[in-house]
């Protein structure tokens, strides 16, 4: 069977923009070129850190028209879903280490509307994600462990990558993306994708350039002309569906 190619989607992580002039800078990434704006939500419990809340999305949202990717490092996502909705985010992403509540995540992001997706941490199994593939938008593989921006990436997580795409090639009605985070520079972002990875979120490294547009098209190329350097059947060089 042949399926549609995954186009490369880039997320910028606002967790390494300026806080201070956070929409600025979430009007920066809507004309940078990038499909997506990644949101890091933490809650001081789930990860040693604390980041921002729903306020902080609706600002942004105000701000542009672009998907808004959340990922929630928090505990207790349950009581946070229905007011990150309505404060304008396209995907929720909660994790597989939240065990049993993972089902019942899903089901509740799925019908407000939204994107739904897992992310699993380096040192977790990816045997666990498994049984939740034909619900999820996007399968968000951690390469580095959550928490902090700027950390180096994790290459044992590269195997995991390769796993999650097998798993999609065996299965007919499992359009997940795959999806990396943490640690992504451009060489990373090489080895991500021709590993299999589809989208890619990078903070510390496109932030830290003065031109974040020729950042995010540096990456995107990069990675392009990887994948068809490599042969690979799968790469779609229009940016795309969301
Ligand atoms: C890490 C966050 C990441 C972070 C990535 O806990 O989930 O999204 O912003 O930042 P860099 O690209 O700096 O590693
Ligand atoms: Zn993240």
């Amino acid at each position: 069977m042949v399926r549609s190619p995954p186009s490369v989607i880039i997320a910028p992580s606002l967790l390494a923009a300026n806080f201070g002039r956070i929409e600025n800078e979430a009007r920066r990434v809507s004309r940078s070129g990038a499909e997506w704006l990644h949101l890091d939500i933490m809650d001081g419990h789930f990860v040693p850190n604390i980041s921002f809340g729903p306020g902080m999305v609706k600002a942004v949202r105000t701000a542009t028209d672009h998907f808004l990717d959340v990922h929630l490092m928090c505990s207790a996502p349950d009581i946070l879903l229905k007011q990150f909705a309505d404060s304008g985010a396209d995907q929720l992403t909660i994790h597989v280490e939240l065990n049993d509540l993972v089902e019942g995540l899903i089901w509740k992001i799925k019908s407000m509307g939204i994107k739904a997706g897992l992310a699993i941490n380096p040192p977790t199994s990816l045997s666990l994600v498994r049984r939740y593939l034909d619900r999820i938008d996007t399968l968000l593989i951690m390469t580095v462990n959550p928490g902090f921006g700027g950390q180096p990436f994790i290459p044992e997580t590269l195997t995991k990558i390769e796993l999650a795409r097998q798993w999609r090639g065996q299965t007919s009605g499992q359009r997940f993306r795959i999806q990396v985070d943490g640690g992504i520079t451009t060489e990373r972002a090489i080895e991500c994708a021709l590993s299999g990875a589809d989208t890619f979120v990078s903070g510390t490294s496109l932030f830290g350039q003065h031109n974040l547009k020729a950042a995010v098209r540096k990456m995107r190329g990069s990675i392009t002309r990887a994948l068809q350097l490599s042969g690979n059947p799968t790469v779609d060089t229009a940016a795309g569906s969301v």
